[in-house]
């Protein structure tokens, strides 16, 4: 009797290993199957979630592509110019007299011609007009050096547009010369002219310590003057 139970028990146990056999052969365990179906849930919440994140992405892209065309749009419309560099056009004039200027009679309002030049970067003085014309707007640097010789009574002045801005009174006493500096600073338009005059009667400058010199200090891109209210000069 007991050897049946046994023998059913070990029967009962045998049918057991080969239902489950059969679950192995079909592939995978109910547990297994959970897992899966756990991770598979867990992707697809994960994609979803990424898909989000590349669609508010996209649109952020694409506001950004918008408001970087708008500006673009408005700086042409406004035609500002871009500044690249410091000065896109260099401009460097430093020029000296090399004769005595010796002018008995009325000189007044004579341009001063500087014969020797030794720098002349952008070509704004014409030595036939003896005129610095400037090829962009900005801020300049004028420096003139004049020396009058002995018994003279020499006035000179730095002129933009043929008025009178900067003033030197030399008076040279009885044996020795005088001499004077002045540095100016303007702010230039475009196409304005610099020029050295006379202005009074029978002057004479001393070749060689007369020297005029100028140059562009700051190009003017649009956003140093906007409405002439802080213009030099
Ligand atoms: C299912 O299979 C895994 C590994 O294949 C095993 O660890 C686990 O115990 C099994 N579960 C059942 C209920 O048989
Ligand atoms: C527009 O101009 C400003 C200066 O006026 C500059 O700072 C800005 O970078 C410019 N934007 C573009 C898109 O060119
Ligand atoms: C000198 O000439 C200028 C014109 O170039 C004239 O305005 C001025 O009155 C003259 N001065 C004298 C003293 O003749
Ligand atoms: C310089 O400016 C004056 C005054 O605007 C003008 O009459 C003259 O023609 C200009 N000269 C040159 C060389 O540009
Ligand atoms: C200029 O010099 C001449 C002589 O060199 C003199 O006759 C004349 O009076 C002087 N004129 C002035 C305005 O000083």
């Amino acid at each position: 009797m007991e050897h049946l139970v046994y023998l059913l028990i070990l029967g009962i146990c045998s049918l057991n290993i080969l239902v489950y056999c059969e679950n192995i052969d079909n592939g995978i365990n109910q547990s297994e199957e959970r897992t899966l179906l756990q991770r598979i849930e867990e992707l697809e919440r994960l994609t979803k979630k990424n898909e989000e994140i590349n669609r508010a992405q996209a649109q952020e892209i694409s506001q950004l592509k918008k408001d970087l065309h708008q500006e673009k749009k408005k700086n042409n419309s406004d035609g500002k110019l871009t500044k690249r560099q410091g000065n896109e056009t260099p401009v460097a004039f430093y020029g000296k007299m090399l004769a005595l200027n010796s002018n008995s009679g009325n000189v007044s309002n004579q341009v001063i011609k500087f014969d020797k030049i030794i720098t002349n970067i952008g070509n704004a003085y014409q030595s036939n007009t003896g005129r610095i014309t400037v090829p962009v707007s900005g801020i300049y640097v004028f420096s003139l050096t004049a020396m009058a010789s002995y018994r003279t009574d020499t006035h000179v002045g730095i002129y933009v547009n043929d008025q009178l801005k900067t003033y030197l009174k030399l008076n040279g006493p009885e044996h020795e010369f005088d001499t004077m500096t002045q540095t100016a600073v303007y702010y230039l338009h475009q196409f304005d002219n610099v020029s050295v005059k006379h202005t009074k009667t029978n002057a004479t400058l001393r070749g060689d310590y007369t020297a005029f010199t100028g140059f562009l200090l700051e190009q003017d891109y649009g956003y140093i003057i906007s409405n002439g209210n802080n213009i030099v000069g």
